[in-house]
């Protein structure tokens, strides 16, 4: 039988992470996930193993920063590719602790570059790189092209241009290497088997999560940042997109560097915006809850309209947004009601 290829997902655990392994197996590939748990919970392991059975990936408990652990991960499995999801990602965090931001992300982006250095060119390894939407801070148009200019506007975000810059600089540097860059936009919602899905530690930094709280009841209320923005309901538009979409954006990302081809920097998002209002109004219809809400303050920094230019995206790797707002919710709902504490109980999924 042929060896499957196997690819190394930093950051595996997480909540991309995660949702990406299962389509890097349905569409072959060994994934081999890294992580240091330090936002992920090792309950997920067992749903991923019920999900895939126990062979179909491998777990590697480990900080990406750590070169050494990368080059032997390199050696054990083979890797053909890696696609490094590890950072850390709460906006408001990154004010506060700009340091432990700076060093965590970045030097767990030099630790995977220097390991794929170190074995080429005898070994090529091609990187698929989690970018953000948020490196373009606030745009002079909509859609954003993958052209429009960068304006990081806090350090989770500068991390992110930074961690771009070393890639396109490697680029320059080592004719070999090749990588992938992927700004996501804003995505939401579970695996539809209700196993897998968002747990954020804390209070949630994210419109969604968020809003899947209220409607389980562990929070009372919504605050809505602001209702005077310039759009049509005067709540701020962002582009959605179903994290399993996401998920398929990367598989298509690898097979498009497998297949040799040159480096890019590619938006992932539907091209569509919704406003908060919007997205309340299908939680509330997937859900059949109501999500009890409150118009507060803009918060500083926020912004009105965000939604992608995804053409790059169908045009180099043939990819694009299958999910609508709706399957998001439902989706989402699922995960939330059957686990309202995440990964830490047994769900009801797992009892049926
Ligand atoms: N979720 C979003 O809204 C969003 C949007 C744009 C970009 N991104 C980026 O996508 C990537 C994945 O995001 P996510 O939503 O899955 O976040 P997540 O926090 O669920 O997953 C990140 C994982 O990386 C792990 N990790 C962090 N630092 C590590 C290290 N040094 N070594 C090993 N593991 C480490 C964490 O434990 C976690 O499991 C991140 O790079 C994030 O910045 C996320």
């Amino acid at each position: 039988m042929p060896k499957q290829t196997a690819v190394l997902l930093t950051g595996g655990a997480g909540y991309i992470g995660t949702h990406t392994a299962l389509s890097l197996v349905e569409a072959g590939y060994l994934p081999i996930l890294l992580d240091n748990f330090s936002n992920a919970d090792p309950n997920v392991v067992s749903r991923l193993r019920q999900l895939l059975g126990v062979s179909a990936f491998v777990i590697s408990p480990g900080d990406a920063c750590d070169q050494g652990l990368l080059g032997d991960l390199f050696e054990r499995f083979e890797i053909q590719a890696v696609i490094h999801f590890a950072a850390l990602k709460a906006v408001g965090e990154s004010v506060s602790q700009p340091l432990r931001y700076f060093e965590n992300n970045n030097n767990a982006l030099l630790a995977v570059l220097k390991a794929i250095a170190a074995i080429s060119p005898d070994r090529l390894i091609p990187l698929v790189y989690s970018s953000s939407a948020t490196v373009y801070g606030d745009p002079d148009q909509v859609p954003i092209s993958e052209s429009a200019p960068l304006r990081p506007t806090n350090p989770y975000a500068w991390t992110k241009v930074i961690g771009e810059q070393l890639i396109l600089a490697q680029q320059i540097a080592d004719p070999f290497f090749r990588a992938v860059i992927l700004r996501y936009f804003n995505p939401v919602g579970a695996h539809e088997s209700g196993l897998i899905g968002e747990q954020p530690q804390g209070i949630p930094n994210n419109l969604m999560p968020y809003v899947q709280q209220v409607a389980v009841g562990r929070r009372e209320y919504l605050a809505v940042f602001g209702r005077d923005w310039p759009t049509p309901d005067g709540t701020g538009v962002r582009d959605y997109l179903h994290v399993m979409d996401l998920a398929q954006g990367h598989v298509r990302a690898v097979e498009y560097l497998l297949a040799g081809k040159c480096s890019e920097i590619i938006n992932l998002g539907t091209g569509t915006g919704r406003s908060v209002l919007e997205l309340i109004d299908a939680f509330s219809q997937a859900s059949g809850r109501e999500i009890p809400y409150r118009f507060t303050d803009r918060r500083a920094g926020d912004i009105a309209v965000c939604y992608a230019d995804p053409r790059k995206a169908l045009s180099l790797l043939g990819w694009k947004a299958e999910r609508d707002l709706a399957s998001m919710c439902a989706d989402a709902w699922r995960w939330q009601s059957r686990n309202p504490d995440g990964y830490r109980q047994v769900s009801s999924a797992q009892e049926a």
